[in-house]
């Protein structure tokens, strides 16, 4: 948290009225960071940890550039914000018209797939100053001609790393060429490493890093793992979870298109406020369905990755992961659902005996243990196939309830996976958000948001991103539906590829 003001930073009175308007009362560390060199025209390489406020890090300074007229003619976008899914690109937008609200005659377009193409070219006949994105839909309006970016001045790419993980890369390029030399480039990522450094670095010119710290403290998610014997039991642990009291609102992680459909038909038997999200459904079907999570009518969402970046609902308070993700960077980013802005949440992760080794994967990257824990009456009879101590303490499907406030002895004391400390809405000076009716953001000793361990970056599971994402193209993509599918799930590999595309 930064005790600047926005209009210390630079902002101008429409941008930081709206800001108040919002109830945003104090830059966040990241935002304070970001701004003023964005104001200056620097391109900037960014990473901060989830629910920091990188949005409005992004979305501020290219508001402030459309104060001033554009010195060319046309009717393109000044500027253009590329988002690996749709969901992404519509929340960016609102958000864009939320911080935009001061600005007289401010036009925003969301450009993505699974709307319809005809509604979106008599959009792009009128000027537009700032157009969100995915990839693949821009690139078809591209190429008939019918986005044209003389007139681009800003170029934002958030969550680059997943695009890339989605096969992205390319269009990324074809886009980026058809872009002014002289636009500033500001890239989110919550890594740096291999190809998305590689495509940093093509992108953008001096470009200043910022990787926002944040003191080491505790994060406000509480973290928790439970082994489960096989699927009946997990689906008990689930039903169990879902009625823990404080739970506001969820979001279930499930690996596959089909296994979201199943969970959500169970809990929708037993009684609970549920939708399915993947990247198959329609996207009307889409946008209602996070609409009903956003207004609160649905309790639970249960979700492919398709929910796991960047969407950004303040009443989940619990995160569970029924299906372990994929590798520890897509647990970040999933757990990241909640405790956000400053809140707190919860988060609790369903492994089988068999994926201790990916237990063991999160605790590297993130840098500390996650506590095991069971519920009484629902501990698993069977033990972990490898159940080797974790961190020479750790007990993984042990039956002695929940192991609270476990020390995290002999990990996050050497951190040798580089990193971590990733700034949340705290800074150095441990503030909170200045607000004092939110919850979490006021108080001067208030932990920070997402804590100090979420993100480790670097270190030496980044070593086998390549494997864990190279399979990703293989096993996931091609899937019709989405942003590039990506999200239904494995199997039928190569079905259609660039079918429907985001
Ligand atoms: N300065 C601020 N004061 C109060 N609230 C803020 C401030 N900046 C952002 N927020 C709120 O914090 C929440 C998280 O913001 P945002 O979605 O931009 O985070 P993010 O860093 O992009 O997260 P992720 O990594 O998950 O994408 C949003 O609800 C936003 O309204
Ligand atoms: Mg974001």
């Amino acid at each position: 948290m930064s005790q600047a003001t926005f209009a210390e930073l630079g902002l101008a009175a429409p941008i930081v009225d709206a800001l108040t308007a919002a109830g945003y009362e104090h830059p966040t560390s990241v935002q304070a960071q970001s701004i003023p060199s964005a104001l200056e025209g620097q391109d900037l390489l960014v990473s901060s940890q989830t629910g920091s406020g990188k949005t409005a890090a992004f979305v501020l300074p290219g508001l402030q550039k459309l104060l001033t007229e554009s010195k060319i003619s046309g009717r393109g976008p000044r500027m253009l914000v590329l988002t690996p899914t749709r969901e992404l690109a519509l929340q960016v937008n609102k958000a864009a018209m939320t911080y935009g609200r001061g600005l007289r005659n401010l036009r925003t377009l969301c450009v993505v797939g699974g709307s319809p193409y005809a509604q979106q070219l008599r959009m792009l006949e009128r000027p537009v100053d700032i157009v969100v994105a995915t990839p693949g839909r821009l690139l078809d309006h591209l190429q008939s001609g019918r986005i044209d970016f003389g007139r681009l001045e800003m170029l934002v790419l958030d969550e680059a790393d997943r695009m890339l993980d989605m096969g992205f890369v390319e269009d990324i390029e074809s886009i980026v060429a058809r872009t002014p030399e002289t636009r500033q480039t500001v890239l989110f990522s919550a890594t740096l490493d291999g190809v998305v450094g590689q495509l940093a670095r093509r992108l953008t010119r001096n470009a200043k890093r910022i990787d926002v710290a944040a003191p080491a403290r505790e994060s406000l998610i509480e973290q928790r793992l439970m082994f489960a014997d096989d699927l009946g039991h997990k689906n008990r642990l689930l039903d169990a979870l879902l009625r823990e009291t404080g739970l506001n609102q969820a979001v279930v992680f499930a690996s596959t298109r089909r296994s979201t459909e199943d969970i959500a038909q169970l809990l929708a038997d037993s009684g609970f406020a549920v939708s399915a999200l993947h990247g198959e459904m329609h996207q009307g079907q889409r946008n209602r369905t996070l609409q009903g999570l956003r207004d609160g009518r649905t309790q639970v969402l249960v979700a492919t990755d398709v929910a796991a970046r960047g969407i950004d609902v303040a009443g989940i308070s619990h995160v569970i992961n029924f299906d372990s993700p994929r590798n520890a960077e897509d647990y970040v980013h999933r757990i990241g659902r909640t405790g956000r802005a400053g809140r707190t949440g919860v988060a609790v992760t369903l492994f089988n005996h068999s994926e201790a080794h990916r237990v063991r994967d999160i605790e590297r990257y993130t840098g500390k243990p996650i506590e095991v824990s069971t519920i009484p009456g629902l501990e698993p009879v069977r033990r972990a196939s490898s159940s080797k101590p974790r961190f020479g303490q750790g007990r993984p499907g042990g039956g002695n309830g929940p192991r609270r406030g476990a020390p995290s002895s002999g990990f996050g004391a050497n951190r040798p996976f580089g990193g971590g400390d990733r700034g949340g809405f705290g800074g150095g000076d441990n503030r909170g958000f200045g607000g004092g009716d939110r919850g979490g953001f006021g108080g001067g000793d208030r932990p920070h948001a997402g804590g100090a361990d979420n993100r480790g970056f670097g270190g030496e599971n980044r070593g086998n991103r390549g494997n864990d994402r190279g399979g990703f193209g293989g096993n996931d993509r091609g899937f019709g539906g989405g942003d590039r599918g990506g999200f239904g799930g494995r199997g039928r590999p190569g079905s259609g590829a660039r079918q429907g595309r985001g």
